[in-house]
């Protein structure tokens, strides 16, 4: 049946509700964020920890000591690094983007599921545990592979962010560098509706498995730079380039003249206030710098300060565009030495849990993804054969060609009368 009515999104499906769910709500308008309803992501990010959130994502609640305790040992028997990563990473690190080795990574690590067919909701969490465990520390391991450096076993004393920082430099971090790396994972963990979280529910509402989801959902869609890929990287090699924060503003202004680059780190589709994310980032960026100076790190916060004050005179009030998560997190992510090419594979171990989670939470009500577009071409227009006369071979049989079908080659009266002949001829053969 045909609708009379065709709603068209202006694009992007922009301003369309996709699902409903309980796992995050964002007020763009006024720049605030929610996971699970809890009190707003400033208190969480002050307050909890990477498996606590993680918890309440997966589970719909905070869990008690217990419940916590207990999960953090499922996430720690599974951090070991599975002998067919070390290949892959081996393999394609020399030659591929590190989105590509992690996407190839996490598809790989289906093949140590213990039992593919249970599709049971306790089957998918210890799915999603073995994922969110073993995708940190990939990353760690990528980012020692392109170092030249040996694998770090993790190590069952430390958190799961702060091994996750172990596992990558080799040394154990002291708190701030651990509350650091933990407030970028919580910040990450989960953001609604977004790119890599829909293509996800995308891919899962073919009644596809988890890792299938994470892996052609995630983890590949993620890559892109108008989403996770390395805008945050972009933004920290655009400071490199201003150099001296004097250079600041020509720099900008220069880069917005006549609207022809796009400043990374800026603009959201959902936010049209400052981003609570990016405004967190920003404050800790600042607590860092004031109890662990440094020189590189002090400029570099020079240059995003300035570069901020200039963008929100410019582009707030007019376009609505304010600094996102990823304008800050580059210099706060060089404070804690994380190389500027594992900053998108770090957003996918984060953003891992909020993937899953949405995933577990729209099979609930499973429905396949399979929207409409609108085809504005022409219809029946004139098909003229590009072989015809040169290759007869080159034409499927039964193709329907003005009362003619060609059939083993040969071109033959069209219609059902030939076809049913063939038919009968076949069914004759096979006796
Ligand atoms: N710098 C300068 N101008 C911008 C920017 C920017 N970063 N972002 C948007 N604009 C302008 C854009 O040129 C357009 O101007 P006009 O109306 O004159 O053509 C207007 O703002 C609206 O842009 P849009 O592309 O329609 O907005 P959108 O909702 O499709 O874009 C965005 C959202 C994130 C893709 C975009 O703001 C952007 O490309 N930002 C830079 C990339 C970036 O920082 N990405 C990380 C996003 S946050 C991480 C996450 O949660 O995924």
């Amino acid at each position: 049946m045909e609708s009379k009515e065709i709603t068209i999104s202006r694009g992007g499906l922009e301003g369309i509700y996709i699902a409903e769910t309980t796992l995050c709500k964002i007020d763009g308008a006024n720049g605030r964020l929610w996971y699970r309803g809890y009190p707003p992501i400033e208190v969480l990010a002050e307050n909890s920890n990477y498996e606590e959130v993680s918890y309440l994502l997966l589970f719909g609640k905070l869990p008690n000591r217990k419940e916590l305790s207990a999960f953090r040992e499922r996430l720690k028997a599974e951090r070991d690094v599975p002998p067919v990563v070390f290949d892959i990473v081996e393999e394609m690190s020399g030659r591929a983007h590190p989105m590509d080795v992690l996407r190839t990574c996490i598809s790989s690590l289906s093949i140590y599921d213990e039992d593919p067919e249970d599709k049971s909701q306790q089957a998918n969490i210890r799915r999603a545990i073995k994922l969110i465990a073993k995708t940190a520390s990939i990353v760690a391991y990528m980012g020692r592979y392109r170092q030249g450096k040996d694998y770090v076993p993790p190590d069952s004393s430390l958190d799961h962010s702060a091994n996750f920082l172990y596992m990558l430099t080799g040394k154990k971090p002291d708190e701030m560098a651990a509350k650091l790396i933990d407030l970028m994972f919580i910040l990450h963990a989960e953001h609604g509706s977004n790119a890599s979280t829909f293509s996800t529910l995308v891919t899962g509402s073919t009644l596809a498995d988890v890792y299938a989801a994470v892996t052609a959902g995630g983890a590949a869609t993620l890559k892109g730079p108008l989403h996770g890929g390395g805008a945050d990287e972009a933004a920290l090699r655009m400071m490199y380039s201003i150099g001296d924060p004097d250079n600041t503003e020509t720099y900008i202004e220069e880069a917005l003249e006549g609207g022809k680059r796009r400043i990374m780190g800026f603009g959201h589709r959902v936010y049209k206030a400052y981003d609570p994310r990016a405004k967190i980032v920003r404050k800790y960026l600042e607590l860092y710098q004031e109890r662990n100076p440094s020189e590189e790190v002090s400029r570099l916060l020079q240059i995003a300060l300035r570069a901020e004050k200039l963008m929100l005179e410019k582009l707030s009030k007019t376009k609505g565009i304010w600094p996102n998560i990823d304008f800050f997190a580059g210099p706060l992510y060089r404070a804690i030495d994380v190389p500027a090419e594992l900053f998108t594979p770090i957003f996918a171990a984060s953003r891992m849990v909020g993937w899953c989670a949405h995933l577990f939470e729209y099979w609930q009500n499973n429905r396949l993804f399979r929207p409409l577009d609108n085809y504005v071409g022409e219809v029946d227009k004139k098909y003229v054969p590009s072989t015809r006369g040169s290759d007869p071979l080159a034409h499927t049989p039964g193709t329907d060609m003005g009362g003619w079908v060609w059939m083993h080659g040969l071109r033959c009266p069209g219609g059902t009368a030939t076809i049913v002949v063939f038919t009968l001829r076949r069914y004759i053969y096979f006796q």
